[in-house]
C-alpha cells in the first residue's frame, strides 16, 4: 500500500482544526492535530475522524500534545497562537505569538526535517520570518497563508458588485497581510476581461476598501471571535498544492531576495506553490503607484520586524 502523505497542524484551534476539516474531505493525507492544551487536539482529531465514513475515506485523524507523533511530516501548519480580539491590531500580537512561533517550529520541524511549513499565524509575514529563522530550513522551504484569503475576499465583493459567479472573477492581492494589503485592479478580471471596464472607480475602490479590512468586518461582527473558515480553506488549497506538486500560482507570503526591489523580507506576492513550497516567486509588472503601495506595505512588515530584533 502506499504511504500517504503525513500533515501536521500546529494549534488545533479553529483555523487548524477546520483546516483539517477541509484537508480530510480531500482524502488526501493523514492528519495529526497538535495543541498546547490537553485533550483538545484529541477531541478536535476524534470529531473528525467519526466524519471520515460518511465521507467514505480512510485518512487517519489522531490528536497529540507530543510533539514525537507528529515525526515525519510532509507539511507543517502553523496556527498556534493567540487570535487578534476585538481592538488588537495584529501587531499587538507580535510579541506573544513570536514566542510560541519560534518555540513549536524549533520542536516541530526537529521531528520532521524533510517538512515544508506553511505559517498562519498573525501577524502572519513577521511570523513566517520568525518561523524560518526558528526552523534553519531554506527559504523555500517555509511561507505564509495571507494573500489566497485576501483574494478570495476580493474576487467575492466583486463578483457580488457584478452580480455574477466568484468562480469567473480573477484578482489577487499583493503586500503585507494588514490595513496596507495592496489588491491589484489592473490585473483582476471577469471572464478574461478586467474588471475596471465593468464597474466604477467608486464601486472599486469601496471594494478594495472592504477587502483590505475584510478581517476586521468579521472581527466586529462576531465580538469575540476572528474568520476560520475561508482562512482555513486557503490553507487547505496551499497544503493541497505541496503534497501533488500542483504548482498553482497563489499569492503567498514569500521571501524576496532582491525581487520587487525588496531583500531579505517575508511579505504577499504571487508565488509558484509544488512539492518544494515556493517553487518560484512571479513578478509582475507594476506601475509607479502599484509600486509605491507596495513598498509602504513592506515598510509595514519590517517595523514589527525591527522591534523583534531582526
Ligand atoms: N503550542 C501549541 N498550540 C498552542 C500554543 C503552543 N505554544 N499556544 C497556543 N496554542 C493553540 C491554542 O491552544 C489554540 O488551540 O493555538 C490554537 C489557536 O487557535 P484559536 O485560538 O482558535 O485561533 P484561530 O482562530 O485558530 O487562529 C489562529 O491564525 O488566522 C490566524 O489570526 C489568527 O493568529 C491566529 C491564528
Amino acid at each position: 500500500m502506499t504511504k500517504r502523505p503525513k500533515v501536521t497542524l500546529v494549534g488545533a484551534g479553529n483555523v487548524g482544526a477546520t483546516t483539517g476539516m477541509w484537508l480530510m474531505a480531500r482524502n488526501l493525507c493523514d492528519l495529526v492535530l497538535f495543541d498546547v492544551v490537553e485533550g483538545w487536539p484529541q477531541g478536535k482529531a476524534l470529531d473528525l475522524a467519526e466524519a471520515a465514513p460518511i465521507f467514505g475515506h480512510t485518512v487517519s485523524v489522531t490528536g497529540t500534545n507530543d510533539f514525537a507523533e507528529t515525526a515525519g511530516s510532509d507539511v507543517l501548519v502553523v496556527t498556534a497562537g493567540s487570535p487578534r480580539r476585538p481592538g488588537m491590531t495584529r501587531d499587538d500580537l507580535l510579541k506573544v505569538n513570536n514566542d510560541v512561533i519560534s518555540d513549536v517550529v524549533t520542536r516541530a520541524v526537529a521531528v520532521s526535517p524533510e517538512a515544508v511549513v506553511i505559517v498562519v499565524t498573525n501577524p502572519v509575514d513577521v511570523m513566517t520570518f520568525v518561523a524560518q529563522r526558528a526552523s534553519g530550513l531554506p527559504h523555500p522551504r517555509v511561507f505564509g497563508m495571507a494573500g489566497g484569503l485576501d483574494s478570495a475576499r476580493f474576487r467575492t465583493f466583486l463578483a457580488w458588485e457584478l452580480g455574477v459567479s466568484a468562480k469567473d472573477v480573477f484578482g489577487f492581492v499583493m503586500g503585507g497581510h494588514g490595513d496596507q494589503m495592496v489588491p491589484l485592479v489592473r490585473y483582476s478580471t471577469v471572464g478574461g476581461e478586467p474588471v475596471e471596464k465593468r464597474l466604477s472607480k467608486e464601486a472599486i475602490d469601496r471594494i478594495v476598501t472592504r477587502t483590505r479590512g475584510g478581517g476586521g468586518e468579521i472581527l466586529q461582527l462576531l465580538k469575540n471571535g476572528s474568520a476560520f473558515v475561508a482562512p482555513a480553506a486557503a490553507t487547505a488549497e496551499m497544503v493541497e498544492a505541496v503534497l501533488l506538486d500542483q504548482r498553482r500560482t497563489i499569492p503567498v507570503v514569500a521571501y524576496l531576495n532582491g525581487e520587487y526591489g525588496q531583500q531579505g523580507v517575508y511579505v504577499g506576492v504571487p508565488a509558484v506553490i509544488g512539492k518544494g513550497g515556493v517553487e518560484q516567486v512571479v513578478e509582475i509588472d507594476l506601475q509607479p503607484d502599484e509600486q509605491a503601495a507596495f513598498d509602504a506595505s513592506v515598510a509595514a512588515v519590517r517595523g514589527p520586524l525591527a522591534v523583534l530584533g531582526f
